[in-house]
Parts: C-alpha cells; sequence; structure tokens
C-alpha cells in the first residue's frame, strides 16, 4: 500500500504529529513559530520531505508534496515550487501559491538565468534585477536553485516572498539539501 501520512494530535506537546511506519514527524506547518532557529526549521523540513517522499519515485508526487511542505513550513513566502526544463525552455510544475506564468525562455527572468547558468539565484531586490518576472506584484526577494538529475538540468526549484532580503546562507543551504533529496528521489 501506498504512503499516506496519518495525522494525529499529541496532547502532550500540543503538537500534530505526522505518523507513519513507527515513526512520528512534526507537521512542521502546526508547530514552526516565527522565531524558532532557522537551521531547526530546515533539519525539520527535511525530515518531513524525506518522510514524505520515502519510497516513492513519482517526481510530480514528490514535487507537489516538497512544495506544500516548504509553502507551509516557511514564514514569510508567497510562492513555493517547481519549473521543469523540458522543450529547451522550463515549464511550470508542481507549486503552491497564486497562478504563475507557464513558460520561461533559458536565460529569462531569475529562474531561466538559475536554469541557463547552473548556478543559485537569490534576489535581495527582484525589482533590481533584469529581466525579472513578475508573476506577483507582492514578490521582493526570490530564491531559485537547480535542479540537475545526472548532471543534466531538471529544473528549478523557485521561492519568492513579499519581504525584501528575505533568504540568507542559511536559506540556501537548507533548500539546497532538500533539492539535493529530491535530487536523489530521480535516480
Ligand atoms: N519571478 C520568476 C518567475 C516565476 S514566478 O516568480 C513564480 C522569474 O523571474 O524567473
Amino acid at each position: 500500500m501506498r504512503f499516506c501520512p496519518e495525522y494525529s494530535f499529541d496532547k502532550l506537546r500540543r503538537r500534530i504529529v505526522i505518523n507513519y511506519q513507527g515513526k512520528r514527524f512534526l507537521d512542521t506547518g502546526a508547530v514552526i513559530e516565527p522565531t524558532t532557529n532557522k537551521a531547526e526549521l530546515y533539519q525539520q523540513i527535511l525530515e518531513q520531505v524525506k518522510a514524505i517522499t520515502f519510497d516513492e519515485t513519482d517526481a510530480v508526487a514528490n514535487m507537489a508534496n516538497i512544495s506544500a511542505v516548504l509553502f507551509h513550513a516557511m514564514p514569510d513566502i508567497n510562492w513555493a515550487g517547481f519549473y521543469l526544463y523540458k522543450q529547451q525552455q522550463l515549464i511550470l510544475g508542481p507549486f503552491q501559491g497564486k497562478p504563475a506564468c507557464i513558460r520561461i525562455a533559458m536565460g529569462k527572468g531569475v529562474c531561466g538565468t538559475a536554469a541557463e547558468l547552473m548556478t543559485i539565484q537569490r534576489i535581495e531586490n527582484v525589482h533590481e534585477f533584469k529581466g525579472h518576472i513578475a508573476c506577483d506584484s507582492a514578490s521582493n526577494s526570490e530564491i531559485v536553485i537547480p535542479v540537475t538529475l545526472n548532471g543534466e538540468l531538471y529544473g528549478v526549484l523557485d521561492i519568492d516572498s513579499p519581504q525584501f532580503a528575505r533568504f540568507d546562507d542559511v536559506d540556501q543551504h537548507g533548500l539546497t539539501a532538500v533539492v539535493k533529496h529530491f535530487e536523489s528521489t530521480l535516480s
């Protein structure tokens, strides 16, 4: 039978937990406080991502759940999702947030730049980024992390925030670990 998380409530700790194969994973969306140590938050996010993708090889399903975990666990973001490299361009994949532009040419916008250069783009003020593609006028900063499969571009993970300079080294490190884990589910 496929993994389907069971939710329960830990009365003692007043937390929702996800139960899977005798292991318990915190429901980060329900318990993470904005003041929580960020590195610890990413540890919990990675744990939850590992749990939700456990033994699952369907890439779309995994990207959908990873987007949902990130969107609900990360404070002050308004979009989290994937663009996939298809037909020599980026095409919208699973995401959480408002509807977004569907196709992005290589080298265009923050996503297309990250994809073409195969490097992480961390933009403190997207309005100062030449060619930024505004899908949501509320977005002010953005981080885009390339996803690769066997050394080739597979797509990008894109996170947007209404806060300027929302993403720092800890976010970059934590999100890179999430991407690395997703990549490991592809091969
Ligand atoms: N802002 C991105 C486009 C994608 S949306 O933010 C979801 C860019 O400049 O590539």
